[in-house]
């Protein structure tokens, strides 16, 4: 793992095919498994998302029992488009209503991304036994992280890298299905409706990104 990170960055660095023609794409609705890994090696995070590239709704589920330890238990539930989040703790039927200063998150090629390759993982001639993608560079302004995210042709993140201060972390985006399976799952859990929303420490980012930070 640690060695395809490595391979990935000194790929994004060294690759200096810039063309102009490129623009982001946008992901479609999406359900699968994300695992997020620190460059310290820690594994952050194992779980399963849904995505609604619409609405900009965005659930992601930590998932335990796996059989690896994670540093993170997480449920959140993220409405990009208002701008706030909630974690949510469905054992417990508690929940907590946040303010979001960023949209960025690994799920979506942010519009103002530098196109800075197309790479092909795996083998270019062997069919079935290579995966093209096209890479993508850039900055997240609220939070100064850069970033590389790579995605199909079609459009379907697979893995992003966010770099800010000291700390590297991967996000990587695996058994995708190109639909919402449960849409109940962007619907707010009855126990959350009317929590007051809490108030955001001075100098506190709060994104999807930034959880695993
Ligand atoms: C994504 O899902 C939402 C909610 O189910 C739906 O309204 C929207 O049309 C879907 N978008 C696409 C591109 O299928
Ligand atoms: C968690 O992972 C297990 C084993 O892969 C799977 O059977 C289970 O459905 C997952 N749970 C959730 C909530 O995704
Ligand atoms: C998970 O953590 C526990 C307690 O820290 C440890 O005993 C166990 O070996 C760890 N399991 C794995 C797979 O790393
Ligand atoms: C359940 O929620 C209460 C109130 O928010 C909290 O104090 C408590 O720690 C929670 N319990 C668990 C097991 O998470």
């Amino acid at each position: 793992m640690y060695a395809a990170v490595m391979l990935f960055v000194s790929m994004c660095l060294t690759a200096t095919t810039l063309a102009d023609h490129h623009q982001p794409c946008h992901s479609p609705n999406m359900t699968g498994h994300m695992s997020v890994l620190n460059l310290k090696g820690e594994l952050k995070a194992n779980g399963v998302y849904t995505y609604d590239s619409l609405a900009k709704k965005l659930r992601f589920r930590s998932n335990e029992t796996e059989g690896y330890n994670t540093s993170l238990t997480l449920d959140v539930l993220m409405f990009f488009e208002e701008g706030v989040f909630y974690e949510i703790d469905s054992k417990n039927q508690s929940c907590e209503k946040k303010s979001l200063q960023s949209v960025h998150n690994p799920l979506e090629i942010p519009s103002d991304a530098k196109f800075l390759s197309t790479i092909t993982i795996g083998s270019v001639s062997i069919e079935g036994e290579g995966l093209k993608v096209n890479v993508w560079m850039g900055t997240v302004p609220e939070t100064k992280a850069h970033y590389s995210i790579s995605s199909t042709m079609g459009c379907l993140p697979v893995s992003a890298l966010f770099f800010l201060d000291s700390t590297t972390v991967l996000f990587s985006n695996l058994q995708v299905e190109t639909e919402i399976k449960d849409p109940d799952l962007l619907t707010l859990p009855s126990f959350c409706e009317g929590e007051p929303l809490e108030e955001t420490p001075e100098g506190t980012v709060n994104s999807f990104t930034n959880l695993f930070i």
